[in-house]
């Protein structure tokens, strides 16, 4: 049985007296009780004010990017050590704006899937294909390769979480529908058992992300491979956020 996680990918919103707010609301909504995994992956500069909010509240705190090195001379770069450090317990790796604002690369993400684990980090690594990859009919081929090229068997798969997220899907108010959601989420699962072992396979989360709203959150993690939801632009409001906190919490009964 694989518990629900619900991320919150804040993205370049909210200064420090917003993430306040919006963390206090979140807090007195989601109480001890919350029968799921819940974080807020929030800009770097609102890290350490928030992990110190968070302290205590089942809200755990992310980050939306690393680096792969340490320490050094990358100007404009922060290390998985210095997120750590901040409080964060996960990290977002391979989102879709940075694969595709930023060129990020999938060599480029496997460096860094391995340095944030290795600083203890729970990596959130997204996949997803683009419209005109959905249209051509390589849905697979992209997120079979995205997965391929970046994870191995030597990763540590208690700090992976898998987030398909179809670009498409993403900050347009398009859903997938929870059948394409299935299908993806099956078919990454049978890929993942590939890599790392079915019975791994079978334990690793798969969140699905891609305007992911109140309306729509009980129904998509009700499919039987999808294992909550990356929130971008619902996760700013805390009712918004809460309500699809519940609707993981109702998928599991
Ligand atoms: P969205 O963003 O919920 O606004 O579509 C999801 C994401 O980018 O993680």
């Amino acid at each position: 049985m694989r518990t629900p996680f619900v991320a919150g990918n804040w993205k370049m919103h909210n200064d420090l007296a917003a993430g306040r707010e919006l963390v206090a609301g979140l807090k007195a909504k989601v109480g001890k009780d919350c029968k799921i995994d819940v974080a807020v992956c929030t800009p770097f500069t609102l890290l350490y004010p928030l992990a110190a909010e968070l302290k205590g509240s089942p809200i755990k705190l992310g980050a939306q990017n690393c680096y792969f090195e340490p320490k050094g001379a990358f100007t404009g770069e922060v290390s998985p050590q210095m997120l750590s450090a901040a409080g964060c317990t996960y990290v977002i790796i391979g989102h879709s704006e940075r694969r595709h604002v930023f060129g990020e690369t999938n060599d480029l993400l496997k460096k860094k899937v391995v340095a944030a684990q290795a600083a203890g980090l729970h990596v959130i690594y997204c996949i997803g294909e683009l419209l005109a990859e959905r249209e051509g009919g390589k849905t697979e081929q992209v997120v079979e390769s995205q997965m391929a090229e970046v994870l191995s068997g030597d990763l540590k798969t208690d700090l992976l979480t898998i987030a398909y997220e179809p670009v498409w899907a993403i900050g347009t108010g398009k859903t997938a529908t929870p059948d394409q959601a299935q299908a993806v989420h099956a078919f990454c699962r049978a890929k993942l058992g590939g890599i790392f072992g079915e019975s791994t396979a079978q334990k690793l989360r798969i969140q699905y992300g891609g305007s992911v709203k109140p309306g729509n959150a009980a129904e998509l993690f009700g499919c039987p491979d999808v294992d909550g939801g990356l929130v971008g632009g619902a996760c700013l409001v805390a009712e918004d956020f809460a309500a699809i906190i519940a609707g993981g919490e109702a998928s599991i009964g």
